[in-house]
């Protein structure tokens, strides 16, 4: 069977039903407030991210725990704060943002092993020592470094307003 690019009905509805859980039980609507990468909110790139981790699943047709994939994706940034206003964030964001974002997710959401791996590691390589454990955790860990370059250079084709989801 060839490789499939597009995600399929369930891939769609499981992402529908993921955020919508989310939505209703943690402050990740908070995150549209934030900036992330130029005109990307962090809100739009966890949503980014979580879709191109899907197509990557489609693509090299992997087995991995889709559910936890698409949650540990869309709260792999929920730190909460806007972390280019020096005086509100903390200082070497980038180094610390995952365990702060992984505190959040536990305070609001229940997590299970790969989702806390997603999030913990996904900075990697600058968290040299903190690598991602699952593959659900490289996927991620891949996904959010393409989004991100995706992102800053303005790629139109991978903005998350175009994904066929309930982004409202
Ligand atoms: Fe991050
Ligand atoms: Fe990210």
């Amino acid at each position: 069977m060839a490789s499939q690019k597009t995600l399929t009905i369930s891939q769609l509805k499981l992402f529908d039903y993921t955020l919508a859980q989310l939505v209703q039980r943690t402050r990740i609507l908070e995150s549209k407030e934030y900036v992330q990468h130029g005109m990307t909110s962090v809100f739009d790139h966890c949503l980014n991210v979580a879709i191109i981790s899907l197509k990557l699943v489609c693509l090299f047709k992997l087995a991995v725990d889709e559910k936890s994939l698409i949650t540990g994706a869309l709260l792999h940034d929920y730190f909460l704060y806007d972390w280019h206003n020096k005086e509100s964030s903390p200082s070497w964001h980038g180094f610390k943002h995952p365990a702060i974002a992984l505190s959040n997710a536990k305070r609001d959401f229940p997590l299970n092993t790969i989702e806390t791996d997603i999030i913990m590691n996904h900075m990697f390589p600058l968290t040299f020592f903190h690598f991602p454990r699952t593959k659900e955790g490289w996927l991620i860990s891949i996904a959010d470094k393409f989004c991100s370059l995706a992102e800053i250079f303005r790629v139109q084709k991978y903005r998350a307003r175009q994904w066929r989801i309930n982004n409202k």
